[in-house]
């Protein structure tokens, strides 16, 4: 193996070693509370009219959980990566229980 080749397989070594880590690292502690996770995925549609609104609804909390599990027509599911199960419920009682929003 040449001295190149080397450096490139340790180079790639590394970078493997470390990615999966910062994937498991963002997943866990991602998000602070369920506001943060509104304000950082479903606000970015919910927020501006793509999709309708849901704050002040009072939408069931399992409905809400499964939208956002399989997804609907044009909004797309989010997975336990994205949201773990805790902060999903979490969320969805947020919004069921949320008041209208100002605008
Ligand atoms: C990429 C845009 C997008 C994102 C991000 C998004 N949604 Fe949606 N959502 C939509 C659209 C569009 C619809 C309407 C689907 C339809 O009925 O055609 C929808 C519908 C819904 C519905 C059903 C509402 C109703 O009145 O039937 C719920 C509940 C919902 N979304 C929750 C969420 C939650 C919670 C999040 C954040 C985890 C989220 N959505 C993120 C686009 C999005």
């Amino acid at each position: 193996m040449t001295k190149l080749k080397r450096m490139a397989v340790l180079a790639g070594t590394a970078f493997c070693a470390v990615a999966p880590g910062q994937v498991h690292a963002q997943a866990a502690g991602q998000w602070a509370n369920p506001t943060h996770v509104y304000t950082k995925i479903c606000g970015n549609c919910h927020e501006i009219g793509v999709g309708p609104r849901l704050k002040g609804r009072k939408l069931e909390v399992d409905f809400i959980q499964q939208t956002v599990r399989r997804g609907l027509k044009a909004m797309p599911a989010f997975r336990v990566t994205d949201v773990d199960d805790p902060m999903l419920v979490k969320l969805a009682e947020f919004l069921s229980t949320s008041e209208r929003a100002s605008k």
